[in-house]
């Protein structure tokens, strides 16, 4: 058995979302529930999600539900909490960067109110609603975390370069509610470590567009970055005031 019993994978249909579960359950988790908005979503990543669901039918636990509306988190609160009564291990992979009408904006003069308030529902809602609906089943005595998947781009003292403003945006605010999440659960479920986490850049969907020139060795699989992130996970000390990690441990300032 994995140290980590029941695991809850949000946005599981995604290329780093699918690697997590997959990476649980051969890791030997108890019980993976893992999230998806739409069918289309499970055939996703070269079937990756329909795999695991023939592959563990036992271990993995799919709920159909777009977490960025609160309805349908409390479904999956309520999914979960029919089977289970302890979360040990939650990751939101649910994120945004484009969509086919927009790309991220290089310059202000591409600010578009649409594609801004979208950015911050779906990257930095999915978080908040998870720790809201969740910390009930996080309050036990076992080791645990809650961690997101954000990006390097939301640190406000990292910016060099600029642009990307929704994205970037959305990325920070992600982080300023994990950081508020880890106060409040260091109240409430002290048990918990709270994490942002860059995964580098990885070849997936969200990327494809922006990574068809890069150097290879710079291209992660979502298998290594993965599996990079797992072990920061579990080596890195809880902070009471959450913390953001890069895949290879490298601690980013907010
Ligand atoms: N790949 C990278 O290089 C990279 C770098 C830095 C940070 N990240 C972050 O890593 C996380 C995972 O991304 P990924 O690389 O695995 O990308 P991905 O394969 O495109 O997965 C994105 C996930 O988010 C869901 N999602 C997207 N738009 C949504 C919406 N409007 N409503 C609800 N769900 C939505 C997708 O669901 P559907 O499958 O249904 O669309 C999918 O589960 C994101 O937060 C991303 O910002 C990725």
């Amino acid at each position: 058995m994995y140290r980590f019993e029941n695991a809850l994978i949000n946005g599981a249909s995604g290329g780093l979302g699918s690697q997590f579960a997959e990476e649980l359950l051969k890791r030997g988790a108890g019980k993976v529930f893992v999230t998806y908005r739409s069918d289309a979503g499970l055939g996703g990543c070269n079937g990756r999600l329909e795999a695991l669901i023939q592959n563990y039918p036992d271990r993995i636990f799919p709920v159909k539900a777009d977490s960025t509306k609160e309805d349908e988190m409390i479904e999956i609160a309520r999914v979960v909490s029919e089977e289970v009564s302890e979360i040990h291990y939650l990751v939101n992979c649910v994120g945004y960067l484009h969509n086919s009408d927009h790309g991220p904006e290089k310059s202000l003069r591409k600010i578009n109110e649409e594609q801004f308030i979208e950015a911050v529902r779906v990257n930095a809602l999915p978080t908040v609603l998870l720790a809201k609906h969740f910390m009930k089943l996080m309050r036990h005595k076992k080791e645990a975390v809650f961690a997101a998947i954000s990006a390097r781009v939301g640190s406000i003292e990292d910016n060099r370069a600029g642009g990307w403003y929704s994205y970037r945006g959305s990325k920070a605010m992600l982080n300023m509610m994990l950081s508020n999440i880890a106060i409040e659960f260091n109240r409430g479920c002290p048990n918990v470590k709270v994490l942002a986490l860059h995964p580098g850049t990885v070849d997936t969907n969200l990327s494809s567009p922006f990574s068809k020139n890069m150097n290879p060795d710079h291209l992660f699989t979502p298998e290594y970055s993965v599996k990079s992130m797992m072990d920061v996970i579990e080596s890195v000390d809880k902070n009471p005031l959450g913390a953001f990690y890069a895949w290879d441990g490298e601690k980013i300032p907010w």
